[in-house]
């Protein structure tokens, strides 16, 4: 059948009969996609969107009876879809099928961990099952295409779209790029129950100077090569259907019309055949970037650079494509290859031939209670036990005879669900408060307090007119008296459980702080809660690390639940109450303070190594925690290190073995990870990276031998030199432990 994924050649035939039939105006619309908003009642639009709710459908509309819109964005109720999909395929001329993208980024309406918390699992089976809900969820109702997985590198958490990623390391960004495309997309582009899956934004977003959102990137090909394309040729090989382009400039070019990073890397170098999507708007701004004079020139230039498809959220540049072809500023062929690409992604969905979807059907796969459960478990998973003085955690249920529970985050379904999620059901959603209560029914008094109001943004966050998204006190909250109620509480208590981060429109797109420091009064209700001498666990809710310099040093167990989801407040309570044992390692380094950032491990050595702690004269210039780092309830230690030989040519693999035995009396997760040093060569390499890794259950007292391959794709780097590829001859060392500064080690040479 034509338009399946498996007859390529009938599919490629049926696009260039349909591609022969277009007009270039109706070419240029396939290649433009809308923002198609419809906004919740009695919400506001955001002027600094630029969108008018009521304007905006019209231009749409006229647009899709003209047979000039190729994909929407935005629209997710499953009838409304159909509605918008009839006109497209009845009411315009050549009839060719939407594309229905949106961001599922965790979830639509079971919401999964934020994509950070995800990768703090090191598990790439659990992230791959939790986006194929999403996409199941998504293709349910009619959605085809996710813009997500989001696979910038962040080393820099005043950016607030850190949260969206997999932290600062490119072997770990890359395993969960590649992790998240096969669960979204299935083994096949086009595959049901899946969705097209788009990383972005390439390239180098994570690098916004200074943290701030859309501020300019100045990266050297080998921070380029060696850090932030990893995790996009992962997604890549993985088979994503799209890549998206980032907003800012990138070495002075924007990237929306960078050649190099589309024509170049992406379709040359890497052989991407699928198409590239700009971000929002990113066609137009290229006039407001100072780098195209006009709407046309911006249209002209994005496509020739590469980029296939325009997303709009009003009046598109590529409406002018056809002038700008007139005027022999694009060429036929540039702008045919582009809508032929996007024509295939329609075959392959199968679009041509069903473009509608089941609502009945929608309704039945929305409610499986089995996207729950892989949520519970995906926010069980990548929870990260920061510290555990004493085995406070977890806490013995028969022993407790009350809880009290303080902070306004451990009540507020919004917050527990995170950023970037728009069709979630409150209803359904667990936070830690109701999580903890449902778990100990009667047999514990569960008291609660909120202790302090919550916090807004200073400016206003562009979600805020989807709502319910900020954040308010409950009716009646005094805050007079909350913050004495939260501490008599806790003084009353066995144990003390405090919630405390950002509430979640504080992270995420336009999101950046110059700070990290637990909003409002929150450090100083943690400080008053330890005084009473209850014994303490703080749960942190966050997307990026906050200065927990206090708390690490006073507060017993720190338990960093990130925004964990629907379930979150379930998963939570199975962790405390030790049903389950922690087992996430963070994906980034947790820095002290703010002064310290960038901060990432696999830093280069210097020409004084010894002074490498001592850095600053005021601080430490170690991390709070160490990249890879967690507890778990189990003890694991790590012995037997070998290498089955001590030297190999350049091409040569060794294979590195380690025993890791759980010394503690429960079964738990360890996340053995190896970590790879290169002394000598032609660059100087940095001081270690990870070059492996799995998350392996281990029974109490047993010992698992675990193997790692270290071949010449581990040793490889691209090299400023020699602006290429080497690999060079050298000693080698590596370690192998539970964190980026495991001590196990042990060496190999490399020989030309
Ligand atoms: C802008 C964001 O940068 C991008 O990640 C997102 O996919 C689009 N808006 C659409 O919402």
């Amino acid at each position: 059948m034509p338009g399946t994924p498996n007859d390529e050649e009938a599919l490629r035939a049926r696009a260039e009969e349909l591609l022969a039939a277009m007009t270039p105006a109706e070419k240029a619309g396939q290649l433009t996609q809308y923002f198609f908003f419809s906004l919740p009642e009695g919400a506001e639009a955001d002027p600094a969107l630029g969108l008018d709710p009521a304007a905006q459908p019209r231009e749409v509309q006229a647009a899709l009876e003209r047979g000039e819109v190729g994909s929407l964005l935005f629209v997710t109720d499953p009838a409304r879809i159909n509605e918008l999909q009839r006109r497209a395929v009845e009411g315009s001329r050549q009839g060719v099928p939407l594309l229905f993208g949106f961001d599922v980024v965790h979830g639509l309406r079971t919401i999964l961990p934020v994509p950070i918390a995800m990768a703090a699992s090191w598990d790439p089976e659990v992230i791959a099952r939790g986006q194929s809900v999403a996409a199941r969820e998504a293709r349910a109702v009619g959605i085809h295409w996710t813009f997500a997985p989001m696979v910038d590198i962040a080393r820099d958490p005043r950016w607030g779209r850190m949260i969206e990623g997999a932290g600062e390391d490119p072997f770990l960004g890359a395993a969960v790029a590649a992790a998240q495309v096969r669960g979204f997309q299935g083994d096949v582009l086009g595959a049901a129950e899946h969705v097209i899956a788009g990383p972005k934004h390439f390239a180098g977003y994570g690098y916004a100077v200074g943290g701030r959102d859309y501020d300019e990137v100045n990266l050297a090909d080998a921070e380029l090569w060696n850090t932030v394309l990893p995790p996009f040729k992962a997604a890549i090989e993985a088979g994503a259907g799209t890549v998206m382009t980032a907003y800012m400039d990138l070495n002075g070019i924007p990237a929306t019309a960078n050649a190099w990073l589309f024509t170049e890397v992406l379709r040359s170098v890497w052989g991407f055949e699928g198409f590239v999507v700009s971000d929002a708007n990113a066609v137009r701004n290229l006039t407001t970037h100072g780098f195209a004079p006009d709407l046309t020139s911006a249209g002209a230039r994005a496509l020739a650079a590469g980029t296939d498809m325009e997303m709009a959220i009003t009046d598109p540049a590529f409406a002018h494509l056809p002038e700008a072809l007139d005027g022999g500023r694009v060429e036929t062929a540039a702008l045919d290859a582009a809508v032929r690409r996007v024509l295939r992604a329609k075959l392959r969905l199968g679009l041509l031939d069903d473009p509608y979807v089941d609502e009945a059907r929608a309704r039945e796969v929305l409610a499986d209670p089995q996207h729950r459960e892989i949520a519970r478990i995906a926010a069980e998973r990548a929870a990260v036990l920061l510290k555990n003085d004493d085995d406070l955690l977890p806490l013995d249920r028969g022993a407790l005879e009350s809880l009290a529970v303080i902070g306004p985050l451990a009540a507020s379904k919004r917050d527990t669900l995170g950023p970037w999620v728009f069709d979630f059901d409150l209803g359904e959603t667990v936070p830690v408060l109701d999580g903890i209560r449902r778990h100990v029914g009667d047999a514990v008094r569960v008291e609660y307090a909120q202790g302090v109001p919550v916090v807004q943004r200073t400016f206003p966050s562009m979600f805020d007119m989807f709502g319910g998204n900020r954040p308010e006190d409950p009716e009646g909250f005094d805050p007079g008296t909350a913050f004495d109620e939260a501490v008599r509480i806790a003084r009353e208590a066995d144990v003390a459980v405090v919630v405390l981060g950002e509430w979640q429109n504080m992270i995420g797109e336009a999101a950046s702080r110059s700070s990290l420091h637990l909003p409002g009064r929150q450090l100083e209700l943690l400080q008053a809660v330890v005084a009473t001498g209850t014994p303490t666990v703080a749960l942190v809710m966050n997307g990026r690390p906050l200065d927990l310099r206090w708390a690490a040093e006073h507060v017993p167990a720190i338990l960093d639940i990130w925004y964990p989801g629907t379930q979150g407040g379930a998963a939570v309570a199975n962790l405390l109450f030790g049903e389950v044992a922690p087992a996430g390692r963070l994906p980034f380094s947790w820095p002290r303070t703010v002064g310290q950032v960038p901060m990432f491990y696999s830093h280069t050595r210097s020409h004084e190594p010894e002074n490498q702690q001592r850095r600053y004269w005021d601080e430490a210039s170690t991390p709070l925690f160490p990249f890879g780092h967690g507890l778990g309830y189990g003890r694991f230690t790590y012995g037997g290190l070998t290498v089955d030989r001590s030297s190999v040519p350049l091409d040569g693999t060794v294979t590195v073995a380690v025993e890791v035995t759980n010394t503690g009396d429960r079964e738990g997760d360890e996340v053995v990870q190896l970590y790879l040093h290169q002394r000598s060569g032609t660059a100087s390499r940095p001081v270690r990276e990870l070059k492996g890794f799995r998350r392996v259950p281990i029974a109490a007292g047993a010992t698992e031998r675990v193997e790692f391959e270290v071949g010449p794709d581990a040793r490889r780097y691209w090299n400023a030199a020699a602006r290429d590829w080497v690999l060079d001859p050298s000693p080698f060392d590596v370690w192998v432990g539970g964190d980026s500064t495991a001590e196990l080690g042990t060496s190999f040479d490399v020989i030309a």
